[in-house]
């Protein structure tokens, strides 16, 4: 069980990515059998997204928090000939075993389509009006929420009008969740999240449409996040 801390903790960057790193092969055999609802949620964002199928389209997509690459940074490469795939981690680890599992060949088209950005989130920068799509599972949660709110404003002007935004969030209000071990005994957690409510009024407020919303509960660990689709 995760326990409220009473303050914000230091450098929480640097731990997660510290246990992220420690952790990585064993979340992701923990959790890329529960890729359903990701996929479902993926392939939402993509029937609204609508690309046409010609190769000069050139969509841009761009993933938050991508971990090991599968199946969901894999998905948005086949999803578009042309597509320019941004993925980024905060841990390196993933970032390493996500370049594995989609590059089989540096010589093959995948690699000029793809790139992979290691680092914090909330330090990234893009054009205003160059991205088609923006997609981040479980992966949001893990910012302070005042810098949640910050992201959500920064990719209503990354994404072109009409572009999409797919996420999860903590279903509930919690502002310093802290586990001091999650998966191992290496792996310091930490998450953060305005609830239902404040999170679906951020993502107007920020200039966003919300198509979908929904509440539900990973079978995996019973733990209730807000899924939700929208358009800038
Ligand atoms: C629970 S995992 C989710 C990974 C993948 N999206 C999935 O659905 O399996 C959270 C991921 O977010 C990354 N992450 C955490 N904080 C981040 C930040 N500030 N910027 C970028 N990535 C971050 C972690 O390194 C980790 O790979």
């Amino acid at each position: 069980m995760a326990s409220e801390a009473a303050t914000t903790p230091e450098n929480i960057k640097e731990r997660l990515k510290a246990s992220y790193d420690a952790v990585a092969s064993k979340y992701n055999e923990w959790t890329l059998p529960h890729s359903k609802k990701r996929m479902e949620y993926l392939s939402k964002a993509l029937e609204y997204l609508n690309l046409p199928a010609e190769p000069e389209k050139n969509p841009a997509f761009l993933e938050l928090g991508c971990g090991c690459g599968l199946p969901v940074t894999q998905k948005l490469l086949e999803t578009h000939p042309s597509a320019r795939v941004i993925a980024n981690d905060l841990s390196t680890t993933q970032i390493s075993i996500a370049r594995e599992n989609l590059i089989t060949n540096p010589e093959d088209e995948v690699a000029q389509r793809l790139e992979l950005i290691p680092g914090d989130m909330s330090a990234l920068t893009f054009p205003n009006e160059s991205l088609d799509l923006v997609v981040a599972f479980y992966s949001i949660i893990h910012l302070p929420r005042t810098e949640q709110t910050a992201l959500l404003e920064r990719i209503t002007k990354w994404l072109k009008p009409g572009g999409y935004f797919v996420a999860n969030f903590s279903a509930k209000e919690s502002e310093n969740a802290v586990r001091e071990q999650w998966l191992d005994d290496k792996d310091w957690m930490f998450w953060s999240g305005w609830g239902q409510e404040k999170t679906l009024e951020a993502m107007k407020k920020a200039g966003f449409e919300v198509l979908v919303a929904k509440v539900e509960t990973d079978a995996v660990d019973g733990v209730s996040f807000l899924w939700t689709v929208a358009k800038r």
